[in-house]
């Protein structure tokens, strides 16, 4: 965060083909049944490592690396420009200008100036172009990383009009970050709803989708209120405040020379970021944009960094300097057997089942594929130290079939269940057994109710179909107090939908209209 942060932030076998298979034609279904929806977003991210120094030379090159190194290949492929790219100016008919330095003509015909230079080189890589605005009056850029305050680098009164921009320009993700919504003390529920309605009709009129990126740092729950937010098909909202203040190395000043990334850092923002009854397939929790390789990093706070985030199926923007990255933090990031837990459909994050000693945490998260879980083991000590998993605790009958470690690419006798787990490290596992029986719950005629969460924070399918043609947001209530909201993506013809989720600790009860949706079932697995 940057120096008056404070007032900004309230602050197995090898995975089989056929599962592989399985995922591809998963997404398939989903694509072909909605517009959008899919795994969280990969891609790359200017805040971290240029903060407001950013400009088109540097976008270019960022791109160029992430096209060539092997993460687009690996499935990164949005290069999102955050703040720092608008210095606030607008025409007399309120259009964004940009200064013509910092946004030249890349090629010849184009005009000095003109947004969709970059966005179109972006797509020349075979890559997804992002941009950057704030919900209020103000930006960001008033309280800017290095360089003058910069007023007026908002949307707010320019919603229709920016957004439309924007996709007009060729963009295809939009962040929307929360300085100037913070400081007009709005309700952010409210803004980023009329912002969901902008994104959506300025893609009816240009038929380019702009992917919502909610940025207002978890300061007004947006793990209530995000999923399908404005009738929105896929979002994310960040769920705290900036991992790091930029580590922009080409400054070389006294406050940039001091920011060193701590595994503090990397494991608070994992812990500010679980709400895993707000997640399930397209609505995401955002943990921040990833610091892989950057200033402190270390391979196993790399290892942490990536087994966290991609178990918690978490956007993987990497913030750091692509042109720099480590053979070892490139192999991380690209790793496919973690890739394919962080892609897995059912998108949900982790569940912890087990603390054996204060530090030591075992993380599951419920897969796609009937009897499998990915594991993280969390050691967040200082001493290595030996793991035994209970079985029994992951919902499985017995020992399970095969145990797989993802970092070594290796299989693991699973008799004893007993992992060595390094000091500050992640070992992350995948494991195929038989779940147990789940427990049934029937739709009734607009409600399911009294499903009991006895333990914690409990793994469920919900069975159902949708023949609206469009997102179906249903509240999820529980006797916990926590509440979220479940957005069900259209099914096709008889076809029936399954979406997993993670109800909370409690008994929960969910509503809806029959006219709009049909609810068939609740399978819950109670581990
Ligand atoms: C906030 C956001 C960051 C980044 C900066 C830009 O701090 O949380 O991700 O966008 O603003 O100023």
């Amino acid at each position: 965060m940057k120096g008056n942060e404070a007032s900004k932030m309230p602050k197995r076998s090898k995975p089989s083909r056929r599962y592989f298979v399985f995922v591809r034609f998963f997404w398939l279904f989903l694509a072909s049944a909605t517009a959008c929806f899919g795994a969280a977003p990969m891609g790359w991210n200017s805040w971290n490592s240029f903060a407001n120094i950013v400009n088109s030379q540097i976008v270019q090159e960022q791109a160029e690396a992430l096209a060539s190194n092997g993460m687009k290949e690996a499935g990164y492929e949005y290069v999102v420009i955050d703040e720092g790219w608008w210095l606030g100016a607008r025409d007399a008919a309120g259009n964004i200008v940009v200064n013509h330095k910092q946004w030249p003509a890349i090629q010849p015909g184009q005009k000095d100036g003109d947004m969709s230079n970059i966005a179109a080189y972006i797509h020349s890589l075979g890559l997804k172009a992002g941009i950057y605005t704030d919900a209020g009056r103000d930006g960001c850029s008033m309280y800017p990383d290095s360089g003058p305050k910069l007023p007026n680098t908002g949307s707010e009164g320019h919603y229709d009009q920016d957004f439309l921009q924007f996709s007009n320009w060729g963009f295809d993700y939009v962040k929307v970050d929360w300085c100037g919504g913070d400081k007009e003390r709005r309700s952010g529920a409210v803004q980023y709803a009329q912002i969901a309605r902008a994104i959506q009709k300025a893609k009816k009129i240009t038929g380019r989708n702009l992917y919502f990126s909610i940025c207002e740092w978890g300061s007004q729950n947006p793990w209530f209120w995000g999923p399908g937010v404005g009738g929105i098909e896929s979002t994310i909202w960040r769920t705290g405040g900036d991992i790091i203040p930029p580590v922009v190395e080409s400054l070389h000043d006294p406050e940039h020379d001091k920011r060193v990334i701590t595994a503090d850092n990397v494991l608070q923002s994992f812990d500010a970021g679980l709400h895993p009854e707000a997640q399930h397939t397209g609505y995401y929790n955002d943990l921040d944009m990833m610091v892989m390789g950057m200033r402190g990093m270390t391979n196993s706070l790399d290892r942490v960094h990536m087994g966290l985030w991609a178990i918690s199926s978490a956007p993987l923007m990497v913030g750091s300097d692509l042109t720099r990255l480590s053979p070892a933090t490139l192999s991380l990031l690209t790793n496919r057997e973690a890739l394919a837990i962080h892609n897995d459909p059912y998108g949900l994050q982790p569940i912890k089942v087990d603390e054996p000693s204060p530090g030591i945490q075992i993380w599951v998260k419920p897969m796609a594929i009937a009897g499998r879980r990915a594991i993280g083991i969390l050691n967040r000590t200082d001493a290595s130290t030996q793991v035994k998993i209970n079985w029994e605790k992951l919902g499985l009958k017995g020992t399970p079939k095969s145990l797989r470690d993802v970092w070594n690419g290796a299989n693991v006798k699973t008799a004893n269940g007993t992992v060595s787990v390094p000091a500050l490290d992640v070992v992350l596992l995948v494991v195929d057994g038989d779940d147990k029986s789940p427990e049934e719950y029937p739709a009734n005629r607009d409600s399911i109710t009294g499903m009991k969460a006895t333990h914690g924070p409990t793994f469920a399918i919900l069975h159902y179909a949708n023949t609206s043609g469009h997102v179906v947001v249903l509240p999820v209530k529980s006797t916990s107090g926590l509440f979220t909201a479940l957005a069900l993506p259209p099914t096709v013809g008889s076809e029936a939908g399954a979406i997993g989720l993670i109800l909370p600790h409690g008994t929960a009860e969910l509503s809806f209209e029959p006219e709009q949706v049909e609810i068939r079932n609740l399978d819950l697995y109670a581990w």
